[in-house]
């Protein structure tokens, strides 16, 4: 009864109306984005013919995998579905040769991986409301907008905060927002890179990546100069109290708390130290 096929294009409308129903941010430019970065890794669920859920796995290379918008029509959940969408990923990126795949987990969906064998990482954790930055210390770093010359130094400070290969999801970020994809640099040097784009409920702020936190802040309190949307989210992960409380003294509270998870070796996990925020949950 349930069949799992390539999501396309042409099944975005009814990606959409998933995404309303569970209450999330994503906008079509974001199914758009995975489609483009990930066109053999977004599938869509049937249940007797009827579109019934969707799920992606984004590879950046052979390192990690992350699965994102696993997402089942309320009227058919407690099916499997969920289950058959996550299992039809992973096997997926075995025969590929992945080495770990990972998901930022809401409470909903950590019962059904941990079935799959993911274990827990770590927290992660959404705030929510209107930023205002009021402590923003004078910086020795400058804000400017990404340039060309910039883009190897952004692609590997990346790297190693997070652990692969996102050059090209940043890529495509950078060209949907060309005006908020800033990076600060100091001494001639870059570091650290922040961009923002709108959401369906609220402007997101990520991914924000920085060597130090008063760059990490500085780019966040810019980039929310440039969300044209009242209320922003942020996702971070729950490790640097330090940042959290910053956050939350410009106006923003922490709304949930989702679990990182991952399944397989897990050998490159980056240093989520420098990971000031997230770049979404559907692709970590
Ligand atoms: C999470 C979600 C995708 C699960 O989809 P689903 O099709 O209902 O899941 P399944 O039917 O495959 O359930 C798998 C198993 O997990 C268990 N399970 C599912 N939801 C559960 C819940 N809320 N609490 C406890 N166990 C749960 C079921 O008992 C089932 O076990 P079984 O196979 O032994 O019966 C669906 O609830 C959903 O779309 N939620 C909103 C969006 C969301 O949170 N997505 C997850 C993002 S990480």
């Amino acid at each position: 009864m349930l069949t799992i096929r390539p999501l396309t294009l042409s099944d975005v409308l009814f990606a959409m109306r998933m995404v309303e129903s569970a209450g999330w941010n994503q906008i079509p430019a974001d199914w758009e984005r995975l489609l483009w970065i990930a066109p053999q890794g977004c599938f869509l669920a049937e249940w007797e013919g009827q579109p019934a859920g969707t799920a992606t796995a984004v590879r950046y290379g052979m390192d990690c995998a992350w699965v994102g918008m696993v997402l089942v029509d309320p009227e058919f959940r407690r099916r499997g579905i969920g289950q058959g969408l996550i299992g039809h990923c992973i096997a997926r990126l075995k025969t590929m040769g992945v080495r770990t795949v990972k998901l930022d987990a809401t409470d909903q969906g950590r019962p059904v991986y941990l079935k799959q064998g993911f274990v827990d990482e770590y927290g992660t954790l959404r705030h929510v409301g209107r930023f205002e930055p009021a402590r923003v210390p004078a910086g020795e770093c400058r804000i400017e907008p990404l340039a060309p010359r910039h883009r190897q130094a952004v692609a590997a400070m990346d790297r190693r905060a997070f652990g692969a290969d996102r050059s090209e999801l940043l890529t495509v970020l950078a060209e949907q927002q060309p005006d908020r994809m800033l990076v600060a640099a100091k001494d001639g040097l870059i570091v650290g890179y922040g961009l923002a784009r709108p959401g369906r409920l609220h402007g997101y702020i990520g991914p924000v990546v920085a060597e130090r936190m008063d760059a990490a802040q500085m780019l966040v309190a810019e980039l929310g100069r440039r969300v044209n949307q009242q209320t922003v989210f942020v996702d971070t992960t729950a490790l640097n109290e330090p940042w959290c409380r910053w956050l939350e003294g410009c106006g923003l509270q922490a709304q949930r708390r989702l679990t990182r998870m991952y399944l397989g070796t897990n050998d490159t996990p980056g240093d989520p130290s420098r990971v000031y925020t997230l770049s979404a949950f559907e692709t970590g």
